[in-house]
């Protein structure tokens, strides 16, 4: 038992969940690239999202895991330039006034081997597309690796997100397609943002990046703000706790400053009980438990903040979540908002999505900020 930060803990236990989600990861990877959002939950089962994988290699980056990082962006980089045609398709029509339909936009999730899915699902999910270009910056900054290898997915995703930023799409829960939602409009200025700095685009590419960038910001701050801190879509007067990614790890509005604090706030507030927080209020899927994942994003927005214990007790109540074997679900049911629902949801699909290798993701990015692990080298 290890003091840190003023309360007793067992540090060691939480550097080997640390280290044993970065096993799991490299051993759930697949050749191709992608990384299965969860190996066996029957819903996930043999695909990839842009948003789970783009967090899941920034935490393998943040760790070290610099080829893991690169696999996943490589097989981002084929899926834009396997659809090059479709992207270029898509612009062309928003720049003529007549944007093709949602169906033709692309999908939020793929299978490993990159083809899109060919079930019914939520699909057309903006937020996806920004991240990763966030997350490729990163991690080429942190490793000193060239975008070039990346450039031409890179570009493609730009013309993708500045054509198409405005519309309305499913947001990160892959609900409420009729909105545009605060959270997909920070992963595009965080992504959009990322790479006009990066020194990657061309002269009107990099204009572009910043222009929408810019527009977003304002956009947010005129009709995306309720009560002072960030809403969950333009308009509403609600919180999500999507929204604590915009404060850490994607900075767009940073803990220090007045719209990330009150964001902070809010979600502890409203969403936050004893350390585990609730995507929004009205969640019923699987009776609406509480996200390991998002209780690490907590922890690191507390942690940009400065305040290590707050950061630290975020993560003992993630660890607390870990199956016997070490797993982390994506959500548990200590506090369940409508329990009536939950059944309905295990008929529907199984058991809740364990382990969620999202949840390990964050798990291990907040561990590392905090130092309970080590950059391994791998
Ligand atoms: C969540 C998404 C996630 C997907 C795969 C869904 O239930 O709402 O945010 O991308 O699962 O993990």
């Amino acid at each position: 038992m290890i003091e840190a930060t003023g309360q007793t803990r067992d540090l060691a236990a939480l550097t080997r969940l640390a280290e044993t989600s970065v096993e799991l990861i490299l051993q759930l990877q697949d050749p191709s690239g992608g990384y299965p959002a969860s190996p066996t939950f029957s819903a996930y089962s043999g695909f990839c999202w842009f948003r789970d994988g783009a967090f899941i290699a920034d935490g393998m980056s943040a760790a070290g895991a610099v080829e893991s990082a690169n696999g996943f962006f490589d097989w981002c980089g084929r899926i834009l330039l396997d659809r090059e045609s479709q992207v270029i398709e898509i612009v062309a029509a928003a720049a003529a006034g007549s944007p093709v339909a949602d169906s033709r936009m692309l999908p939020t999730r793929f299978t490993l081997a990159g083809d899109d899915g060919d079930d019914d699902w939520w699909d057309f999910q903006l937020d996806g597309y920004g991240t990763w270009l966030w997350a490729v910056v990163q991690h080429s900054k942190r490793h000193g690796l060239d975008l070039a290898r990346w450039s031409r997915a890179i570009e493609l995703s730009v013309d993708y997100l500045a054509s198409s930023w405005q519309r309305p799409c499913f947001d990160w829960w892959e609900e409420n397609a009729d909105r545009v939602h605060v959270s997909t409009l920070g992963c595009i200025a965080a992504g959009l943002g990322a790479v006009a700095d990066a020194g990657i685009l061309d002269a009107a590419r990099r204009q572009k990046a910043h222009a929408v960038n810019a527009s977003i910001g304002t956009t947010i701050l005129e009709h995306g703000l309720t009560d002072a801190h960030l809403a969950k879509w333009l308009g509403s007067d609600r919180v999500d706790a999507s929204l604590l990614a915009m404060v850490s790890p994607l900075g767009v509005f940073p803990a220090t400053e007045s719209v990330g604090s009150a964001t902070i706030e809010a979600i502890d507030r409203e969403l936050t009980v004893g350390g585990g927080v609730h995507r929004y209020l009205s969640d019923t899927f699987f009776g609406g438990g509480q996200w390991p994942l998002l209780s690490c994003m907590l922890g690191l927005a507390f942690a940009d903040a400065g305040d290590r214990v707050r950061a630290f007790e975020q993560l003992d109540w993630a660890a607390a979540t870990a199956t016997e074997r070490g797993e982390l679900p994506e959500q548990v049911a200590q506090h369940l908002l409508d329990p009536s629902m939950k059944q309905e949801w295990v008929d529907r699909w199984g058991s809740v999505a364990t382990p969620l290798l999202w949840s390990h993701a964050m798990y291990i990015r907040l561990a590392v900020e905090l130092g309970v692990l080590e950059v391994i080298d791998a």
